[in-house]
């Protein structure tokens, strides 16, 4: 079984699985799982149906492996409220399909062996241009009762875990890759300050971010993993001995390519 990462997929899941599959990473397998860091984007649609959505779920499900996503801010917060509760690797999530499930926040996930603390969850950067239920939910954000939640599943696991998967990095560590940025949205962003709390609490191997659109090791502290369009196997030395992913400066979406990224 392998355990694979990503980051944010936008609803677009032939880019990412189908064409640009790095040559160097193996099939995936039925007992593979793959980790989508946030920004999901499939169900976007007020409601199920949609030729579009079902045309991706069906290209996730003919891999036959389970993907699991942490929620973003681009997602329809009121489609993942409403999906069936199910157990999967020992705590509650969001069953989209049998192949494809929400990992909710504040829970800790045991996958071969090994603890995935989640918290999804991010402020827009362009909130000014979006329609509340119709592009944008409030729900965005993490709550007080969401925080609570994980901060109490993380003391009862002794505030250790081997894994932290979020959205958004702390301020912290958000703040290092953008300097002097302050006031920029990404840093006024309620649930990166929760996440410093969460950071200063507990300790973790490795902790994986997605929505800065970067692919990046935080050179302050390596433990610290952004991922974008990357696909990385858990596990595979190239990412423990930090070469495998470049350094910021060394990737870098140009203006373009980030116009190119559809908003949602
Ligand atoms: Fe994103």
């Amino acid at each position: 079984m392998n355990i694979y990462l990503t980051g944010d997929i936008h609803g677009r899941v032939d880019e990412r699985f189908r064409y640009d599959w790095p040559w160097c990473m193996r099939p995936l397998r039925p007992d593979d799982v793959m980790l989508i860091l946030g920004d999901f984007g499939l169900l976007w649609y007020p409601y199920a149906g949609y030729w579009e959505e079902n045309h991706s779920l069906g290209i996730l499900s003919t891999f036959g492996c389970t993907f699991c996503f942490i929620d973003g801010n681009h997602e329809n917060h009121d489609r993942l409220a409403k999906l069936e509760t199910v157990q999967l690797f020992g705590a509650p999530a969001g069953k989209v399909t049998d192949h494809i499930y929400h990992l909710r926040r504040g829970e800790i996930y045991e996958i071969e062996g090994q603890s995935f603390f989640c918290m999804g969850g991010a402020a827009s950067v362009d909130r000014a241009r979006r329609v509340e239920g119709e592009s944008w939910w409030p729900a965005e954000n993490v709550t007080k009762e969401e925080f609570q939640h994980g901060l109490d599943n993380l003391k009862r696991h002794g505030s250790a875990v081997d894994y932290v998967l979020t959205h958004t990095p702390p301020r912290k560590i958000g703040l290092e890759m953008f300097p002097g940025e302050r006031g920029d949205p990404h840093y006024d962003d309620p649930t990166a300050d929760k996440l410093d709390t969460v950071l200063r609490r507990i300790t973790f191997k490795r902790w994986f971010f997605g929505h800065m659109h970067f692919n990046c090791v935080i050179q302050s502290d390596p433990r610290f993993v952004a991922l974008f369009d990357k696909v990385i196997r858990l596990g595979d030395p190239r990412i423990d001995d930090e070469n495998m992913l470049p350094r910021r400066g060394e990737i870098c979406p140009t203006r373009a390519q980030r116009r190119s990224i559809r908003n949602r």
